[in-house]
């Protein structure tokens, strides 16, 4: 072998790896939503066999894929939040509470996702100043009005599942237990933006004045 073959060598080889590549790309086989000649109906996709329901799909617990809860639903243990729901927003046969109890885990994960998936628009603080908004997106109200403050959890979900307004849902992005845990967090971001300092512990009080 002459040194130039010897240079052509490796290059040939890419050659026959990157043909098998394309091949690949080019073989028959039906894209999603794509029109067949093969079913009769003229769909490449198969619609869902009525009667089944898909791995992962079942959703069973109303409450928890909805946001709403049957008023008088029993108060997951643990949680004293869900008591708190303005009358208001207790519509004639639903009341929209947590459905499962709100642990540090779950705030802390509510915490994290909120700033992943929310602040860009909403501002880490839901004041609706981040980053995307700067930049010349719609503002969205902040979460600090009386409204939103007095909102319950399940309306935050189910803003988050659908969409509000310009605001796209969520519900492919993020799962629905990170959806709760966001409405959690975002529920204790009003607390801690609307707190009145006498509710604070006296430690908290001289915490706040500097002091230790
Ligand atoms: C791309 C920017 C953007 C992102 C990201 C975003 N939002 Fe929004 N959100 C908006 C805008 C804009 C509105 C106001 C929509 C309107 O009035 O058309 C809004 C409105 C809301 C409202 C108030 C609905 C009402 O009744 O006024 C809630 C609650 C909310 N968003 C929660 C969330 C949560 C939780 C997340 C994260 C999972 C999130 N948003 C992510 C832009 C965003």
């Amino acid at each position: 072998m002459n040194a130039t073959m010897r240079h052509l060598l490796p290059l040939l080889l890419l050659a026959v790896i990157a043909t098998g590549c394309q091949e690949m790309y080019d073989q028959p086989k039906v894209k999603p939503l794509a029109k067949s000649d093969f079913f009769s109906d003229g769909f490449g996709a198969r619609q869902p066999i009525a009667g089944t329901v898909a791995r992962g799909h079942m959703k069973l617990d109303d409450q928890l894929y909805t946001g709403k809860a049957p008023v008088g639903a029993a108060t997951p243990a643990g949680d004293s939040g869900a008591a708190a729901v303005p009358s208001q927003w207790a519509t004639s046969d639903r009341s929209w509470t947590f459905p499962m109890p709100v642990t540090r885990e779950v705030l802390a994960r509510g915490h994290e996702q909120f700033n992943v998936f929310c602040s860009p628009c909403h501002g880490k603080l839901g004041d609706g100043k981040g980053m995307i908004v700067q930049r010349g997106f719609k503002a969205p109200p902040s979460f600090h009005e009386e409204r939103l403050r007095t909102a319950p959890p399940g309306y935050v979900f189910s803003v988050i599942t659908n969409g509000f307004g310009v605001m796209y849902s969520y519900a492919s992005r993020v799962p629905v237990n990170d959806r709760w845990a966001i409405a959690a967090y975002i529920k204790a971001l009003q607390l801690s933006q609307n707190m009145d300092a006498s509710q604070l512990t006296p430690q908290q009080q001289r915490g706040l004045e500097g002091k230790k």
